[in-house]
């Protein structure tokens, strides 16, 4: 394996010590970024880290908490000085249980605050060290079909908001950054049996993974504000 150098570009996944997010990483790594698994739990992050197939490193994050998202960007830019792609992976809350009109909104603010909130503020936080000049840069929020106002049933509300939110915020970053050359999309990895997902669903992480995997390796000229499942747009 090449030893990483200054400019070995650089990916964050976070949420990535278990589910879609660790097999992103895994693969992530193997292509040679340098990777980090953003974690709330170093401990898990580094077990997660242990079993990947190259090297990758692992920071402290939570995404919900604005004070862990500043200091793990301030150990990011003094570490390495740059980010190249951000994949706002980390999700909770994919609430079965509740209708819209019985929904706990306590549970809905919480649901938006990492799902989208969360999402933004590590953008936020990130997005100076991706503003420089260098190709590939790419920031994928991992979305869900469940946010598509097209295809909105009265059925999961805290992360159906939460998801068309994300989605939202695709396309306010995507305006923003089109100017330095970042992508920003929205993708959707399917069903996908992890701990969200449930044992029965179809597809593994690493089949859930390459929905965003498809999103970072996108040529510069590619495109930008989408949403997409397989490299295929999806109705917003
Ligand atoms: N599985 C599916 O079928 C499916 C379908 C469509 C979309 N998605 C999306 O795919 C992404 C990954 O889902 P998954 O199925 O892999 O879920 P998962 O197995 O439940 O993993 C979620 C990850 O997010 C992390 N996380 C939660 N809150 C966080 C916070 N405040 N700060 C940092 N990390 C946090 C978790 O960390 P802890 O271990 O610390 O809790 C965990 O690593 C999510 O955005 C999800 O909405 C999944």
């Amino acid at each position: 394996m090449q030893e990483p150098t200054k400019t070995t570009p650089v990916a964050v996944v976070t949420g990535a010590n278990r589910g879609i997010g660790k097999a992103v990483a895994a693969q992530l790594a193997r292509d040679g970024y340098r990777t980090v698994l953003a974690v709330r739990d170093p401990a898990r992050g580094r077990a997660a880290a242990r079993e990947l197939p190259a090297q990758a490193t692992v920071e402290q994050l939570d995404v919900a908490d604005a004070d862990s998202v500043a200091r793990f960007a301030r150990r990011l830019r003094d570490r390495y000085g740059r980010v190249d792609v951000l994949v706002n992976n980390a999700a909770v809350n994919y609430d079965t249980w509740q209708d819209p009109l019985g929904a706990d909104l306590d549970l809905v603010r919480d649901t938006l605050d990492v799902n989208a909130i969360g999402a933004w503020r590590v953008s936020q936080a990130l997005a100076p060290l991706m503003r420089r000049h260098s190709p590939g840069r790419r920031i994928v929020n991992v979305s869900s079909e469940s946010g598509s106002l097209t295809d909105m049933h009265a059925a999961t509300p805290a992360y159906a908001m939460s998801k068309a939110a994300l989605n939202a915020l695709t396309r306010l970053l995507a305006a923003q950054l089109a100017p330095d050359g970042i992508l920003v999309n929205s993708v959707c990895p399917g069903w996908v049996a992890t701990d969200m997902g449930g044992p029965t669903a179809p597809r593994t992480p690493a089949q859930g993974a390459a929905s965003v995997l498809w999103a970072v390796r996108i040529p510069d000229d590619g495109p930008t504000g989408g949403f997409f499942r397989d490299g295929q747009p999806l109705p917003w």
